[in-house]
């Protein structure tokens, strides 16, 4: 039984990324929901990655003939339809059944990258089986780097084995985030039947039929396709009990020598992903990388971190030309891709905006989102005089001395 879309008509009626997120509300378990909108602890993070948006102000320009305007880019040596790329998000998956397959659809068809992450619960090899053939599909991949570091460069040879063509090392999660909400709504990884989760699921009954039973009917619970404490019954990797498996599915002894070991792994286009310093991003570099993506991963890790837009000068300023820089936590409107991009970003990950659409309609309902996303960056172009993606600069910003 596969989960009914919404006609791809009455998406029409969901005029931006708030709203959709309103739909995904109303359709996904309150466990589910809140896993993928909420961020840590006080959720101060999340709140402020919004505000830093929003407090920077873009100027209008008169006299420039924008009737012809495109913002196509190119990253990587290859041609994209927008500077957007869809974050890597584990459990896109309890988003829509094959959720991950579902996004990356919609990302390949708007011609734009999509990242697969290792909490996915699609696997490497389904999304590449069911996406990689596709016009337009880009694939990448996100890598968790586990203490047991055999086991994560194994999933950097499947992901180069299958055609991902980009990895993302994320280097910003040293240890499990404090989501206090996810102990009240008793919802567990790997996913367990809690009392208060099974009660939210039966108040759910849609969701139940179309996401859970599929997979039920399929493969028994949905679980992390490329976590060896999941798929481990018998424990041939020696991760002991499950509390220990589950610690061992964390890092927090990554050093730079396990990047310059991913960096001779990995003969593609390397990012490291959740760079806050500028010492960092120019060791990075000195290491090898092709690029940093500068996030505090949606606000969903240090509830005090600083918002990502507001550190991109900075690492843009150390990076030069030296290397891509990437930015992401916060961006819901076309308005935040031009700010990003003024800011000096090469191009912006989507993360929470591309999963209430998956939510919503799956790969439908992620091309709406994908489709406002791409008109809103249209109009701010226009507003600002920008024909193009790389008229986009600091020139178009407001700086308010009052506000720095
Ligand atoms: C539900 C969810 C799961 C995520 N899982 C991962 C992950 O497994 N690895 C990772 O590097 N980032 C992960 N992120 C962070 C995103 O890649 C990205 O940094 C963040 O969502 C950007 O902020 P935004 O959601 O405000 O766009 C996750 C984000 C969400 C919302």
């Amino acid at each position: 039984m596969r989960r009914r879309r919404p006609p791809a008509a009455s998406l029409q009626r969901y005029l931006n990324v708030s709203d959709i997120r309103v739909g995904a509300k109303k359709r996904l378990p309150r466990a589910i929901f809140e896993f993928i909108d909420r961020g840590t602890e006080d959720d101060i993070a999340v709140a402020h990655n919004r505000q830093a948006f929003d407090q920077l102000k873009l100027r209008h320009r008169a006299f420039v003939d924008v009737s012809e305007r495109t913002f196509a880019t190119t990253l990587f040596e290859a041609p994209l339809a927008m500077p957007v790329a869809i974050a890597p998000t584990g459990f896109a998956g309890l988003c829509w059944y094959d959720g991950e397959i579902e996004l990356a659809r919609a990302a390949a068809g708007a011609n734009i990258p999509f990242t697969l992450a290792t909490g996915s619960i699609a696997s490497i090899e389904r999304v590449a089986d069911a996406v990689g053939g596709l016009a337009g599909a880009r694939l990448w991949f996100q890598l968790n780097v586990w203490h047991q570091r055999a086991l994560s460069h194994q999933l950097v040879e499947r992901a180069a084995r299958t055609g991902f063509e980009t990895l993302i090392v994320t280097v910003d999660t040293p240890v499990s985030a404090n989501r206090e909400y996810n102990v009240r709504n008793g919802f567990q990884q790997p996913f367990a039947a809690s009392p208060r989760f099974v009660l939210d699921l039966l108040g759910h009954p849609r969701w139940c039929a179309g996401v859970l039973l599929p997979y039920l009917l399929r493969a028994g619970m949905p679980r992390n396709a490329h976590h060896p404490a999941a798929n481990d019954a018998n424990d041939a990797n020696g991760l002991g009990s499950p509390v220990d498996r589950e610690a061992a599915m964390r890092c927090d002894s990554l050093g730079w020598d396990d990047l310059k070991t991913i960096r001779r792994l990995w003969h593609g286009p390397l990012l490291i992903k959740g760079v806050n310093r500028r010492d960092d991003a120019i060791r990075a570099i000195a290491c090898g990388v092709d690029g940093v993506v500068v996030s505090n991963h949606g606000g969903r890790n240090m509830d005090s971190a600083a918002a990502a837009i507001d550190l991109l000068p900075e690492i843009v300023d150390a990076v030069g030309t030296r290397a891509t820089v990437i930015v992401d936590s916060g961006v819901r409107r076309g308005s935040d891709i031009v700010k990003a991009l003024a800011l000096g970003a090469q191009l912006v990950l989507i993360g929470r905006a591309a999963l209430y659409g998956t939510a919503l309609g799956g790969s439908d309902g992620a091309t709406r989102v994908l489709e406002i996303l791409r008109r809103e960056l249209d109009r701010t172009m226009a507003y600002t005089g920008c024909r193009n993606v790389s008229d986009i600069d600091t020139d178009i910003l407001y700086r308010n001395v009052n506000n720095t």
